[in-house]
């Protein structure tokens, strides 16, 4: 018997020199060890040994059984160590290697400027809105007291999309959607695309952007108009700027008027850029809301009175950065971006 234990050992023992992974560590414990194992069926078979046999080879089974148990608890936390160590070999990251450099962008000079606009109306106390550049013939022409014959109205000055359709001509019709779904008062002003039939030259393109603006309350008047836009001017281009108010006519504001500055290059003294005038023109359009557009959003004139304005926003980004060709803010090419 104790021959037949010392020859199991040394076949164990060779066995557990050949194994190099945990399946088969876990298998060779079950072959010994398990319910069915070996050294299980040694100790069942002890019932036809000796009284005197009996504790002897119950002695070397179990001496036998912490050899294995001791020897597989070795090999398994070998194997476990090298398997982490493998792992963290082929994980390892060279942080000698220079990184990939990522350019920070920034914001588009046209849309720098619309923030610094938006900023100056907002601590004015103004709210900004946004209105789609798909837009109604009714929002853009109709409700906005444009008659029939006016010359923006014609296929040859508008982006039709269908009959009733087009790509707004202006932001104006972001008043009337205001004045259609709010209740005076209202103060907001609303930035964005707008589309004309326009060819392109050095201050022209068919795609452009506006700022529009609209106070609605009770009691407004023109000089609330002309204080505000003279305050946002001063805010902009400094307290040395002068703004001129011209008679115009806009079908949806009455009375309307044009607003010139002072000319930026001469600071109004008069130079070559402001042919000698000392002022740079039509700045703005604005003027006092049309009765007849408050009626169509269903607000009452007799009650209620308001101003608003529209600026070139790509006009006054070129004169604030002194950018002589509106194509370059819409080429994207990165050398004249990256200066701003
Ligand atoms: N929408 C006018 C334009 O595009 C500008 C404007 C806006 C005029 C608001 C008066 C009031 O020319």
């Amino acid at each position: 018997m104790k021959e037949k234990i010392e020859d199991l050992r040394s076949i164990a023992i060779k066995e557990l020199k050949e194994i190099n992974n945990l399946t088969d560590l876990d298998n060779f414990r079950v072959k010994y060890l398990g319910k069915k194992g070996e050294l299980t069926k040694i100790l069942r078979g002890m019932g036809s040994l000796s009284q005197e046999e009996r504790p002897l080879v119950g002695k070397i089974v179990n001496e036998l059984r912490g050899e294995l148990e001791d020897n597989i608890k070795n090999i398994k936390s070998n194997l476990e160590n090298k398997k982490k160590n493998e792992k963290l070999k082929n994980e390892k990251i060279d942080i000698t290697l220079p990184g990939e450099k990522i350019n920070l962008g920034h914001r588009h000079p046209l849309m720098q400027t619309i923030e610094e606009l938006e900023n100056v109306f907002l601590n004015m106390g103004f709210s900004v809105v946004e209105g789609p550049e798909v837009e109604t013939v009714e929002n853009n022409f109709d409700a906005l007291n444009s008659p029939e014959n006016h010359p923006s109205r014609d296929m040859t000055d508008t982006f039709y999309i269908t009959d009733d359709i087009l790509l707004r001509t202006h932001t104006s019709p972001v008043q009337i959607r205001t004045m259609k779904e709010n209740k005076p008062p209202l103060k907001i002003i609303s930035a964005g695309r707008t589309f004309r039939f326009d060819d392109v030259d050095d201050t022209h393109s068919p795609m452009f952007h506006q700022l529009e603006g609209l106070v609605i309350d009770k009691n407004i008047t023109m000089a609330n108009l002309k204080h505000t836009i003279d305050m946002f001017i001063k805010e902009l281009f400094g307290e040395g700027m002068k703004t001129r108010f011209r008679p115009h006519y806009f079908p949806f504001t009455e009375p309307s008027a044009e607003v010139d500055v002072s000319c930026l290059n001469c600071m109004g003294k008069g130079c070559k850029s402001c042919n000698d005038t000392g002022w740079d023109m039509e700045l703005l359009g604005c003027g006092m809301v049309h009765p007849e557009v408050l009626r169509n959003c269903g607000i009452n004139p007799d009650e209620y009175s308001g101003f608003a304005f529209g600026l070139g926003v790509d006009r006054i980004a070129m004169v604030k950065y002194n950018i002589d060709n509106i194509r370059l803010l819409f080429e994207n090419d990165m050398r004249f971006l990256n200066q701003f």
